[in-house]
């Protein structure tokens, strides 16, 4: 279900669930437990609003670490970049912030991609070609999404957002991390 979808069917919700508290407290009067029951389900509805728009960011855990304090600070920026992308996306800030927003996080992706297979290079790490392809391919599919855009608009930003920050945890947390004890062993910092 789309953002704005969901926001529709909570305000429904919400708007059915507070006529329904006014029309029985009228009809059962203050004693009865049922308008109770309905004002408690309408003050869960903040709440379940709140944890849906958490779902949304991400943040940085230790167990994300690679070892090495240059990556790891790349990847906190990249992680922070998709946050505020996230919001330009999430709250409809206009599409200058938008594109900045997106711009910033795929200039960055590419400047982290390319110093990162420096350091491979450096390291002498044997998987560096297959690595390198997950990064081309990271970026392709980036490019295709950035035509996507031109196309058709803010429509295409959610699949988008769920796309970077999807790939960006699962590669920190993945690929990136069997470069790991080689690095730290090489001394790399
Ligand atoms: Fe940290 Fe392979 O990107």
């Amino acid at each position: 279900m789309s953002r704005t979808n969901k926001m529709i069917f909570l305000v429904l919700i919400a708007g059915t669930l507070l006529v329904a508290v006014v029309l029985t407290f009228i009809a059962l009067g203050v004693f009865h437990p049922v308008p109770w029951l309905l004002v408690a389900s309408l003050l869960i509805i903040p709440f379940l609003m709140s944890r849906s728009e958490k779902q949304h960011y991400v943040e940085w855990k230790d167990e994300y670490s690679v070892g090495v304090k240059s990556i790891d600070d790349d990847h906190k920026k990249l992680l922070n970049l998709i946050n505020n992308f996230q919001t330009a996306v999430r709250y409809r800030t206009g599409k200058a912030f938008e594109k900045e927003s997106l711009d910033e996080v795929i200039a960055y992706t590419k400047y982290h991609f390319d110093r990162e297979e420096k350091m491979m290079q450096e390291a002498g790490y044997p998987d560096i070609e297959a690595h390198k392809e997950i990064h081309r391919a990271m970026i392709a599919k980036i490019d295709d999404f950035l035509i996507d855009y031109d196309k058709r608009g803010y429509e295409a930003l959610e699949e988008v957002s769920l796309y970077l920050k999807d790939w960006l945890v699962n590669h920190i947390n993945g690929t990136d991390q069997e470069y790991s004890a080689l690095f730290i062993e090489k001394g790399i910092k």
